[in-house]
């Protein structure tokens, strides 16, 4: 027999090196996929009893045995052991313990870890959506009842950060509710594509034993088995296409917060967060720092370093299973958190929000918002080419300028010199805002 102490430890002669274990551990980040690593033996091992590959014994002392280990970790009285290097071996170690080492050993007849870490990321990465998809939800009933109470506070739109046009509160943040709707479709577009069992495949090329395929992927909520062995262990373009989910509603927020940080600014002074989603400064006891808002903005940055991370390690690979693949979840597992957090926080900032109608009305009317209306009333009301009336209102605008006043204020006399044809009814459309 080995010396070693490993799992796999059979034709080894020797330990390994203290580097060795320390590169090779991956417990301290994969213990999370506890939950459904469990789940997913007792699928498996339900299904080799059924199939009678393993004795109707084992398998009922298998199942009892993870049930108990659940509870142990649930109430966080397993100590995960480094040298026992991943969740799966974690578990499967702590089985031998409880239910004896033949009856532990059956378990995992007709699988390898290959399958069985990518049926464990699926059914976790599939729970996260789940998860986020509420998150989502909620901040965009938040954005509806801000709408709904904003209906007719009219704000200055931007292009180039610049005046624009006015618009209202109600469609600003709407096109926010619209993003994020896509966001979700995307996320459950990622669900429907990664919900399939990879169980089954083992290393990389199936198992001679008469498993049942469909029966674990129905145990577990799959649609289906996957399709190709090698495939089954060797993609994790799931993993990829959930962390770009991610990085895109990141993305999204984090103009969101940029928003907020400039309107919450006395310079804008649209709103005011609440201070439960605000922090102070040490120094200078005025401040009152849009914290929140900043590091949803920062975190859009890190989940795109999670995406081009974890598309750096897949490309080139061989098929099928690389022990690159372990660095997978460190990524996923991070997006995911610092996702929900922002979502979260996002809702919490806006569901305590205060926005002056006022101020943003002023606002409004400030650098000939309305000019483009004026331009548009010409080509209506006086039968000019827009590019003719665009000139026109240029001039006018230059005009106002020049006398210091918006276009409202520009006397009609005035206006008429430019271009003959305007009228007194030019004011209603010019102070519609
Ligand atoms: N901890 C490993 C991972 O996350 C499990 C799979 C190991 N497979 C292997 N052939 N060494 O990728």
């Amino acid at each position: 027999m080995s010396t070693t102490s490993t799992i796999w430890g059979g034709r080894f002669a020797q330990g390994v090196a203290e580097g060795m274990a320390a590169i090779n551990a991956s417990i301290s980040v994969d213990h999370r996929l506890w939950r459904q690593d469990i789940a997913g033996s007792r699928a498996h091992a339900a299904m080799l009893g059924a199939q009678g590959i393993i004795s109707a014994q084992d398998a009922a002392a298998i199942d009892a045995g993870l049930e108990q280990i659940a509870g142990e970790i649930e109430r966080g009285e397993m100590a995960f052991r480094e040298d026992l290097e991943d969740i799966h071996m974690n578990i499967e170690a702590r089985l031998a313990e409880v239910i004896g080492r033949d009856a532990a050993g059956r378990l995992h007849t007709a699988r390898s870890r290959n399958d069985q870490v990518a049926t464990d990321l699926r059914l976790w990465v599939r729970g996260a959506i789940d998860t986020l998809l509420g998150k989502i939800s909620t901040l965009r009933a938040v954005l509806e009842g801000l709408e709904a109470s904003h209906e007719d506070a009219v704000m200055p739109g931007l292009t180039h950060l610049q005046p624009a046009q006015p618009v209202t509160l109600a469609t600003h943040l709407g096109a926010y509710r619209s993003m994020l709707a896509r966001d979700a479709g995307r996320l459950r577009d990622c669900r429907a594509r990664l919900n399939e069992s990879p169980l089954g495949a083992a290393a990389l090329a199936g198992t001679p034993f008469p498993i049942d395929r469909a029966m674990t992927a129905k145990a577990l909520g799959f649609s289906r088995p996957m399709a190709n062995t090698m495939d089954a262990v060797a993609a994790r373009d799931f993993g990829c296409e959930f962390l770009f989910c991610c990085a895109q509603c990141a993305g999204h927020l984090s103009r969101l917060a940029e928003e907020i940080i400039l309107w919450a600014t006395p310079a804008f002074g649209f709103m005011r967060l609440p201070d439960a989603w605000s922090t102070g400064s040490s120094i200078m006891p005025q401040k009152k720092n849009p914290d929140a808002a900043e590091l949803v903005r920062a975190k859009a940055g890190v989940l795109l370093g999670n995406l081009t991370a974890l598309m750096a390690v897949m490309k080139g690979l061989p098929l099928a299973y690389n022990k690159d693949m372990q660095e997978d979840k460190r990524p996923v597992f991070d997006s995911y958190d610092a996702l929900a957090l922002s979502l979260d926080a996002m809702a919490g900032m806006l569901t305590g929000a205060r926005f002056d109608e006022g101020a943003m009305r002023a606002a409004a009317r400030v650098g000939f918002t309305n000019a483009t209306r004026l331009a548009d009333w010409l080509v209506m009301h006086l039968n000019i080419s827009f590019r003719r009336a665009h000139h026109i209102t240029g001039a006018l605008v230059a005009e106002a300028e020049r006398r210091g006043c918006a276009l409202e204020d520009l006397p009609l006399a005035a206006m008429q010199a430019v271009e003959g044809g305007i009228t007194e009814a030019v004011y209603d459309t010019l102070r519609a805002v």
